[in-house]
This record gives structure tokens, C-alpha cells and sequence, in this order.
């Protein structure tokens, strides 16, 4: 049976990239009556430095965002990764199978400690945790963006070491990416890089609670190049083309049609279009995030419900486990 399982960690406002590349599919497979179970990754949240006030104000922000965004709690499995602690009893499992050298070579592991001087082990482990995430649920598919492909190459491969190390148990997950560019959003400073929330730069993103007027000043300010009609080239013109691809999105036309209607105007000109676009999408699913946010209460208690319903999904799965792996003692 189809299973789809994704994550998302709790680090303050979502940007556009995750709404496209991430979340914008997963109300899409909601709304077709897949079996989807979706986790608020907080132990992700904490691989570096972190302030706890922060991480947990953000875990019930994180579940406003969800909902506002067209998460639906009765058709989804919505909930907080640490109150199911099947996760980390599964990364240990795991752990025990991945090499350190399989780790070491993975992009964004390379990328994030390149510049520390103590790694903690946590971030070193990280795709080990979101392998044990997908893997507890037997999930089948994973609906992400571009950037975490290798991370779940990892659970395909740890899913293939346990099964033929100790029988048969894990479906091998597929991963699910949308289509065109929302699968990898650029940074709107600099659009050889994706959107990212760790950029240090405000300006190199469109943050899903931005206001009327950051949104126009950021796009305005948007990188692009020296011409001035408005083509989509994603190789020669990333710029311009990521703007474009935005604009798609929100506005549900083809790029062509996109393209023929701007033939007059330029890139400058175009930006206050695509910006005005942007605002006008958001305000409906801002309005919905603010009104979820202001009921705490609300929020915990779906948390609450999401992780009962994800523990009885798992706790049999990891029965299973302990049982192939010779940890139920028998008498
Ligand atoms: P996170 O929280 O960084 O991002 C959430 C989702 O947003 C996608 N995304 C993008 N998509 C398109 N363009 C972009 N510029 C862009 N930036 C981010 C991400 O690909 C992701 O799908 N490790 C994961 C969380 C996780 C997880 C899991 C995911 C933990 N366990 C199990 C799937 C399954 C992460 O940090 O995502």
C-alpha cells in the first residue's frame, strides 16, 4: 500500500521554496485521499546551537504555517517528532548499520560543517534520524524538493542493508519531486543558489509571512541579468526565469502564456507584476496562519491527536524491528 511520509523542521517562517517545492504537493496529495503523515522535525531543529524558548515556540508556529497553508488534521497525520519516540529508538537501530564514510560524503553534511570547528555528532547523524523518520512508517514515498534527494538515497539504501541483513521489512521509499523549477527555488540574491532559510540575507527570499511591502521590495530587488524582455531560459537566465517560475505558480498560467503576455514590457516592469501576484496569493493563506496562531491551544491539542495516531502507526514497525534485530528475549 502507498504510504507518504515528509518532514519539515520548525525553523521559523517557511519561504516560498518550501511552499513550492514542499508543502504545495503535499495539500495536493491530501486532497486526493493519499495516506499521508506529516512530522514537525524539532530533533532536526537542534543539530546546531539553538535557543530552546525559540525551538518551541516555533514547533507550534510551524503547525499554524501547515495549516494555514491548507494542511488539513483529519486527512493527514500531523505531528511533533520528539513525542514519538520510536524515531530515535529507530536512528540508533540504523546508526548501527550506516558507516561513518556513507555520512561524511553527504553534500549538506559537507556544507554545514564546513566552517565549524566542532561538529557536534548530531549533525553528523541528521540523515540518519530523517532515514529512521520515512522508515519507522514503511513509508513508500517522500514528496521533497531537490535538496534533500541524497538524504533519501540514504534511507533507500539503510532500507536495503536492514532488509537483506536481517529479512525483508522496509519498502525501499520513493522520492517524490514536483515538476519544473519549484523543486529548487533560487535565492532571489544570487540565482545559482537555492532559496534557503539559513541564508543570512532577508532579501535572497520571499518568506511566506512577509509583508505587502517586503515582498514588492524583494522581488524588485531580485538579481537578474542585462537584458530587458522578460524569456525563460533557466540555464541562461536563471533570474528572470525563477521570477517567472514564481509567477507560474501563483498565478496558475503557463510560463508561454507568461511570456507572451509580457512581450512588451521589461524585466523591471515585470517584477511589479510577479510581486503584486506573490502579495495577492499570500494574503488569503496569511490571514489563515495569523488566525491559527493565536489559538495555542488549538494547536497542541492537533499535536496531540497527530501523535497518538502516528504512534500506532509505528509502534508495530518497531516491534517488527526489535524482533528481527533479536532483541525480544524469548523463554
Ligand atoms: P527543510 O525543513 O529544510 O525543508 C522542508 C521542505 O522544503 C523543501 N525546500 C525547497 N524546495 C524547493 N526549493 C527550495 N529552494 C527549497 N528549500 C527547501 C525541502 O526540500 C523540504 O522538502 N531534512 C528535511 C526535513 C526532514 C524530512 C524527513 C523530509 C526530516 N525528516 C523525512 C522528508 C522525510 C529538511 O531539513 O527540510
Amino acid at each position: 500500500p502507498k504510504r507518504i511520509f515528509s518532514g519539515i523542521q520548525p525553523t521559523g517562517a517557511i519561504h516560498l521554496g518550501n511552499y513550492l517545492g514542499a508543502i504545495s504537493q503535499w495539500v495536493k496529495m491530501q486532497n486526493n485521499n493519499e495516506d499521508i503523515i506529516l512530522s514537525v522535525v524539532d530533533l532536526h531543529s537542534m543539530t546546531l546551537p539553538h535557543d530552546p524558548k525559540q525551538l518551541s515556540r516555533n514547533i507550534l508556529q510551524m503547525t499554524a504555517t501547515l495549516l494555514g497553508c491548507g494542511i488539513d488534521p483529519q486527512k493527514v497525520v500531523l505531528f511533533q517528532q520528539s513525542t514519538v519516540l520510536e524515531h530515535t529508538q529507530l536512528c540508533w537501530c540504523l546508526s548501527c548499520i550506516c558507516t561513518m564514510p556513507r555520512l561524511a560524503h553527504l553534500p549538506q553534511y559537507k556544507e554545514k560543517s564546513k566552517d565549524l570547528k566542532d561538529i557536534p555528532l548530531g549533525l553528523f547523524v541528521y540523515p540518519v534520524l530523517q532515514a529512521a523518520d520515512i522508515l519507522a512508517y514503511k513509508a513508500t514515498h517522500v514528496p521533497v524538493g531537490e535538496d534533500q534527494v541524497q538524504q533519501i538515497q540514504l534511507a533507500q539504501d539503510l532500507a536495503r542493508m536492514f532488509n537483506s541483513r536481517f529479512g525483508e521489512t522496509f519498502p525501499i521509499p520513493h522520492t517524490v519531486i514536483t515538476g519544473a523549477e519549484f523543486a529548487r527555488l533560487r535565492s532571489l540574491r544570487d540565482p545559482l543558489k537555492k532559496m534557503s532559510k539559513s541564508d543570512p540575507d532577508p532579501k535572497s527570499r520571499i518568506c511566506m509571512t512577509d509583508s505587502p511591502d517586503e515582498i514588492v521590495r524583494n522581488i524588485k530587488k531580485a538579481v537578474t541579468d542585462f537584458t530587458s524582455e522578460v524569456t525563460y531560459d533557466q540555464e541562461k537566465r536563471p533570474g528572470v526565469s525563477n521570477l517567472i517560475s514564481i509567477h507560474s505558480f501563483v498565478t496558475n498560467k503557463t510560463v508561454d502564456e507568461i511570456c507572451s503576455e509580457a512581450v512588451n514590457i521589461t524585466t523591471g516592469q515585470y517584477k511589479l507584476m510577479v510581486a503584486d501576484a506573490v502579495v495577492s496569493y499570500l494574503k488569503p493563506i496569511q490571514d489563515k496562519i495569523e488566525q491559527y496562531s493565536s489559538d495555542p491551544g488549538y494547536l497542541k491539542d492537533i499535536l496531540q491527536d497527530g501523535r497518538d495516531k502516528a504512534r500506532n502507526i509505528c509502534a508495530n514497525n518497531l516491534a517488527e524491528v526489535e524482533y528481527k534485530l533479536g532483541l525480544r528475549v524469548k523463554v
